[in-house]
């Protein structure tokens, strides 16, 4: 997590410091604890940085007055030492020259801090980031130059970082290098810039080497120079690519919140992804060629990726394929069981969460082959896969995932489907399918009364349980993460038949218990509806209208019919409903939906 932007110009700016917060502005999705920057203007280096977001911090601490040709800027989610002044970045040496930025963690921190301190070296802070400032000072001391000191330093890091630092004496250079952690370096006229995601670098210019794992170098304006820390250069011309989003994707636009506006763009995007599923046919058939090829198909994820990959699963199963999802953070003793002939699908938006990374890279050393769907076909994930799908969903900038979980769900059942062969079956689905923009947008409008209504209800509860079976039950675990991440309330999905074995026991009078029925494999629901009722829970049952029975009208304190679709069109849209509520929620309890606490969009730390 953590985001990074650095840029150096070839004229002395005097909205260097304007610039550096606008492009953070972009990365604070990957953390908002503290914020930070550093430039270096006519041989001086400059620090400004504090705790709170980066609107707050660039006003307090005056960011606007720093000028300069170089500078480096920071969005922390704090790993290493808590959120505080003293922790945030940049990160300097002793006598204040160098400055260094950092995602990641740096798993040697304490032995080469130790080396330091006994070199006389003083820290300030309690980051582990600092020792690299240091290191390049030592470095230095002993009469390296600015870079050679600099690759000399994380020659010695153990750990997965994205790093980029400026010195006083390295002219216009900025500085970096990435283990795991992502950087891209966008290449401009008379600029080039560094970040973590290329949403920072948009603005400004198109053209973007994405960094590769253990590559170092420098660029100046009109220089851009790598290496991979074995020492081999690298042929920048070659792996400059061209970026096709319109940086208006990253507006707000008129919505109060990017989740509702991201909620309300899913008739847009679910388009889109389909679209693309059905014109990009090389790809997918890549794809799917290797699924059907497979002994057993494993599907990988985190969050919302992960619910999404045990909702695909699901659906595998029932068309007849061997399939088991896996939680990312959880894989490796699974995948212990992967051999050469299976396939494993990775789903990740951003393409970068860390787990995810390792889960796949594990397999494929395993022998398996590695299909992912990704929101970012420059990402780490899509280009180590053998092949990948990308969703087209746009930028989500919601730390909470919405619009891509649905794409996901849809890429899912879509690869299910295309696998069966079955033209009929597949001709009547995508039929059913390419109503998804009207019935996505009915649903929103038919929904959001009742969301707003059953917001109130729970905005006031401690916990809420969520009850699915079947393809109900990944539906709900993922409305439930929605409702803890961004209502902070205690939301907790079970399998409605196994709320009896342990979860029933805390239900009373009005505990709020929400039920999702999606229409198949599902039979058994009405039971667990009466048997919550029973013990006084306040149901609200969420159902396609042929499901409402008297049963279900009886025993539910609020019915909320969803529309009557094929099974494919339930698993992606059903959520839908469930993203409004925990929208609503968040709203009532007068949160910010778009940054919940504690968390990051992006996770690149294990
Ligand atoms: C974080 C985000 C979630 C996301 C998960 C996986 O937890 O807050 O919204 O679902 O990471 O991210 P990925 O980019 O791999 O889908």
């Amino acid at each position: 997590m953590c985001g990074i932007v650095a840029i150096t110009s070839s004229n002395r700016r005097g909205d260097l410091g304007i610039l550096l917060t606008e492009a953070l502005k972009k990365l604070e999705y990957r953390g908002y604890d503290s914020v930070g920057i550093a430039v270096v203007d006519q041989g001086n280096l400059y620090v400004a940085k504090n705790v709170g977001t980066v609107e707050s911090v660039a006003k307090s601490e005056n960011f606007a007055s720093l000028s300069g040709c170089v500078g480096i800027g920071h969005t922390r989610w704090a790993t290493h030492g808590a959120p505080s002044k003293k922790n945030s970045h940049p990160h300097t040496d002793c006598a204040k020259k160098i400055a260094v930025v950092h995602n990641g963690i740096i798993e040697n921190y304490s032995e080469l801090k130790n080396f330091l301190l006994s070199r006389g070296h003083v820290f300030i802070s309690d980051t582990d980031t600092e020792v690299v400032p240091h290191l390049i000072e030592e470095f230095k001391r002993a009469g390296l130059d600015t870079y050679s000191a600099f690759r000399k330093a994380v020659s010695m890091l153990r750990g997965t970082f994205a790093i980029v630092a400026i010195d006083i004496d390295g002219g216009r250079k900025l500085l970096f290098t990435r283990k795991v952690s992502p950087l891209v370096v966008g290449i401009g006229s008379d600029f080039v810039l560094v970040s973590s995601d290329i949403v920072s670098i948009l603005p400004y210019t198109d053209r973007v080497v994405v960094l590769n794992d253990d590559e170092v170098g420098y660029a100046e304006p009109g220089r851009v120079f790598i290496e991979t820390v074995g020492g081999r250069s690298v042929d920048v011309a070659s792996r400059v690519m061209k970026v096709d989003y319109g940086v208006e994707d990253f507006d707000k636009g008129p919505y109060e919140h990017y989740m509702i506006k991201e909620i309300r763009e899913q008739p847009y995007t679910l388009n889109q992804t389909l679209s693309g599923l059905i014109s990009s046919r090389d790809e997918v058939e890549k794809s799917l060629k290797l699924l059907e090829s497979a002994d057993s198909i494993y599907i990988v994820g985190a969050g919302s990726s992960y619910y999404a990959s045990l909702l695909g699963s699901l659906y595998f199963r029932y068309l007849g394929f061997r399939a088991q999802a896996l939680v990312s953070s959880e894989a490796t003793p699974y995948l212990r069981g992967v051999r050469p002939g299976d396939v494993v699908v990775v789903v990740s938006q951003s393409g970068e969460t860390i787990d995810t990374l390792l889960a796949m890279r594990e397999s494929a050393k395993r022998g398996a082959r590695v299909v992912a769907i990704v929101n970012n076909p420059l990402s780490t994930i899509a280009r180590e896969s053998d092949a990948y799908v990308y969703m087209k969903s746009g930028p989500e900038i919601c730390v909470a995932a919405t619009k891509t979980f649905t794409s996901q769900v849809l890429v899912l059942s879509y690869l299910g489907l295309a696998m069966t062969r079955d033209s009929h079956r597949i001709e009547a689905s995508l039929r059913a399918l390419r109503r998804l923009p009207e019935i996505t947008a009915s649903m929103i409008s038919s929904t959001e009364n009742a969301a707003r209504k059953v917001a109130k209800k729970i905005s006031t509860e401690h916990s809420v349980y969520y009850l699915g079976r079947a393809f109900g039950y990944p539906i709900s675990a993922e409305a439930a993460l929605k409702m803890k991440e961004v209502a902070y309330v205690h939301a907790e999905a079970y399998p409605a038949g196994e709320s009896k074995h342990g979860p029933i026991a805390l239900v009373a009078s009005g505990f709020p218990v929400v039920f999702t029925i999606v229409g198949e494999l599902d039979e058994l629901i009405e039971g667990n509806i009466e048997e919550m009722k029973a013990r006084g829970a306040y149901v609200i049952t969420y159902a396609p209208s042929d499901r409402i029975t008297s049963t279900v009208e009886r025993n539910s304190d609020l019915v909320i019919p969803l529309p009557q679709v094929l099974l494919e069109v339930s698993l992606v849209t059903y959520v839908i409903p469930h993203q409004l509520l925990a929208y609503y929620t968040s709203i009532e309890r007068g949160y910010n939906p778009d940054r919940p606490r504690n968390l990051a969009k992006t996770v690149t730390v294990f």
